[in-house]
């Protein structure tokens, strides 16, 4: 029953993706680390290349692959990796460089593979966060060599936690077909435990009831852990089962994202440029101490998980941002710290800096954009860039 579930959501997501493999796994780290393994074995090379800006879990992905973390600064307005410095990045034993599409907003996949093109490295796009965006007209997820999602709380839909590998490379996917036949399926009690987290979860998400599943520490809500271990297994028949109707949600889900964000983007800027006019009351973020993502403007290609705000000044961030707890209005830092920070592995970057990962992880915001934020939480979070 739950492996027939799981045949029909696979068979619906090759469609939709226009992809000859898919596999779904209990997570997007899990994706990750699957796919790290399948290309160390097709390649003598150890070197994977990420974003000093990113989530924990991919560094935790690459060591469980048994390979090694290398590092390369990002471009804090585009929220991408830096590619004058991807090129000094490169070296002889790269074996691969993961673009993260953050918030949905695209990579620029041309720049990325014009750098790997011909260096024999493979792209692998990290769309944890992006699945239904595009880029040039073309599925996010579906530009590298292979792509992994993750169906994890928060994300464009979700089952609880989950990932989906999808690639259009026979020699990748039929490696990747080879393991995952080999992997049990999460368990019963597993997904007791789980079914019982989306619950409280659907019942409490509501900006105004956050506080109460933020309160409980088992949720591991807004916190950035970094997994030493993790398990590596098929995602079970019936996560399978509560992604029935995924592809209407996801397109719901994105389509209200987009709106949400495009509106947010410009009461915010509006709200700005009014306090920047106004010599009388200067707002504390007046001048230039504001960024947002300059693609906000154009392309619509993105689907704008949470949109992310840089604030000139880490104090100005800190009281939004508590501003923002004590409303329950649900902002958050996204990551704390730059991946080279991370306690559990800085000793591998030799106390090398990443200057515009550290600036992001230190003045960046990200206002939620799902499809309970009422006309008055848009209001209020609005405001709240007058009152920080
Ligand atoms: C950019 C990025 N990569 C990878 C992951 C890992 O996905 P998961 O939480 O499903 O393991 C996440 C999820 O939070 C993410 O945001």
């Amino acid at each position: 029953m739950g492996y027939k579930y799981s045949k029909n959501i696979e068979e619906e997501i090759r469609k939709y993706f226009g992809v000859k493999h898919v596999f779904l796994v209990s997570s997007g780290k899990a994706a990750l680390a699957m796919i790290l393994l399948v290309l160390k074995s097709l390649s003598h090379k150890k070197e994977v290349i990420i974003p000093a800006y990113t989530c924990f879990s991919v560094p935790s992905a690459i060591l469980k692959a048994g390979l090694k973390v290398s590092l390369c600064d990002i471009n804090p307005s585009a929220f991408d990796l830096d590619y004058n410095l991807l090129k000094k990045t490169i070296n002889k034993d790269t074996l691969c460089v993961i673009p993260n599409h953050l918030f949905g907003i695209p990579s620029d996949m041309e720049r990325i593979k014009e750098i790997c093109r011909s260096k024999d490295i493979f792209i692998v796009e990290d769309a944890a966060q992006a699945m239904g965006g595009h880029y040039n007209g073309k599925k996010l997820g579906t530009l590298g060599d292979v792509g992994f999602f993750s169906l994890g709380r928060g994300k464009n839909i979700t089952c609880g936690s989950g990932g989906i590998i999808v690639t259009n490379s026979d020699k990748i996917g039929n490696a990747i077909a080879r393991k995952y036949d080999k992997l049990e399926y999460q368990s019963v009690a597993e997904d007791v435990k789980e079914l019982l987290q989306i619950l409280l979860l659907a019942i409490f998400i509501h900006p105004a009831l956050y506080w109460f599943p933020a309160g409980l520490p088992f949720l591991k809500l807004g916190q950035t852990t970094f997994y030493k271990d993790f398990p590596m297994k098929k995602l079970s028949g019936m996560k399978a089962g509560l992604l029935h109707g995924w592809q209407e949600r996801l397109e719901k889900a994105n389509q209200i994202r987009k709106e949400n964000a495009k509106y947010l983007y410009k009461r915010l800027r509006s709200r700005l440029r009014l306090s920047n006019g106004n010599a009388q009351s200067p707002s504390p973020l007046a001048g230039e101490g504001r960024s947002l993502p300059p693609r906000y403007l154009s392309g619509g290609e993105g689907v704008y998980l949470r949109l992310p705000v840089l604030i000139n000044n880490r104090e100005i961030r800190d009281k939004i941002f508590a501003l923002s707890n004590k409303k329950g209005l649900g902002m958050s830092f996204m990551y704390p710290a730059p991946i080279n920070e991370i306690e559990e592995i800085k000793n591998q970057f030799n106390g090398r800096t990443f200057p515009s990962a550290k600036k992001v992880s230190e003045r960046l915001l990200t206002i939620p954009t799902h499809h309970l934020l009422s006309e008055r939480d848009k209001e209020r979070i609005s405001s709240l860039f007058l009152e920080g």
